[in-house]
């Protein structure tokens, strides 16, 4: 790897962007992209890890965060198993606390959490003491999925964060991705813009180190690229959204909300798409788009990840 090898990480975890420096950031970028370039060889792997055993523990549904961590594991010779609620002994009443001490027991290197409350990562990383990656907890965070947003960020943008605009558009009261992205972004010099429905912006966003917008064509002004999140039906109390309809009207980004943004803007989006919803077909297929670079990024960031956590000395 051409990184810096003496490079200190000094963190047993990963359960949100706020513990990172931004020197951890710009290392585990690097590191993404070395790993990146063995995702592009005809032979996509190497023994970096073999040996090291890495358990995805999914209590909440996943197709890009547990499958990416899987293939990342796999492509470092590591030895991965996954677990899901399903067919889990948590059907059977065992609690989150002796289902993460069984796991342990097997001697993992990494046990990566996915699970619906906020805080179930860092409370099994304060208990156990392998490597515990959060993989998305409630509306709390999702490092990883920021980090690769970073990575498709910086690629798009030939490296340069400082005074570059970022409009993140949606459900943001629900959006773990929206406030790790903010806390990340904003600290690399991004000047982060919020477009929301009311009902849908977080209590206390106005502590938030961003610009809220309630209109989307003046929102979508002059930025560099918009981030359009999920709506999040499952996560939603009745009455916060009375209208499906009006609510794509107002907040589906289409090609002529991209006219007044800067002629190179680029869109994200996390994943899984309500197609017409949040955003139109046109702009999700369009060469504008980064979603698909999004999950290519991410199996580099998570093969980072779990080499910097399961080699940590
Ligand atoms: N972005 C994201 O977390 O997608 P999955 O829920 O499919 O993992």
């Amino acid at each position: 790897m051409s990184t810096d090898s003496r490079y200190l990480w000094q963190h047993k975890d990963l359960l949100g962007t706020s513990q990172l420096s931004v020197a951890d950031v710009y290392h585990l970028l690097d590191l993404a992209r070395s790993f990146q370039e063995i995702n592009r060889r005809p032979v996509r792997k190497v023994p970096t890890l073999q040996g090291r055993t890495i358990i995805l523990f999914f209590v909440e549904n996943s197709t890009r965060t547990k499958t990416s961590f899987d293939v990342a594991g796999k492509r470092l010779s590591a030895d991965t198993h996954a677990l899901s609620q399903a067919g889990s002994s948590l059907n059977k009443g065992e609690s989150l606390l002796d289902t993460g001490l069984t796991l342990q027991a097997m001697n993992p290197d990494v046990i990566v959490v996915r699970h619906s409350s906020s805080g179930a990562a860092a409370f099994l990383a304060n208990q156990l003491s392998c490597g515990v990656v959060n993989a998305g907890d409630g509306w709390h965070a999702h490092p990883t999925q920021a980090l690769l947003d970073c990575y498709s960020l910086r690629t798009a943008w030939d490296g340069a964060f400082e005074g570059k605009k970022l409009l993140i558009l949606g459900d943001i009261a629900h959006s773990r991705v929206a406030r790790s992205n903010v806390q990340l972004l904003h600290r690399l010099g991004v000047d982060v813009r919020l477009c929301a429905p009311r009902t849908l912006l977080p209590a206390g966003v106005e502590k938030w180190p961003v610009t809220v917008y309630g209109d989307l064509t003046n929102a979508v002004e002059g930025v560099d690229a918009v981030m359009c999140l999920r709506l999040q039906l499952e996560r939603q109390q009745a009455g916060l959204l009375p209208d499906l309809s009006e609510y794509s009207r107002r907040f589906c980004l289409n090609p002529q909300h991209l006219e007044h943004a800067s002629a190179a803007v680029k869109v994200l989006h996390p994943g899984p798409l309500n197609r017409g919803l949040e955003i139109s077909d046109v702009v999700a297929d369009s060469p504008a788009s980064l979603i698909l670079d999004q999950v290519s990024a991410g199996v580099a960031v998570r093969m980072a990840v779990l080499y910097l956590l399961a080699t940590r000395k």
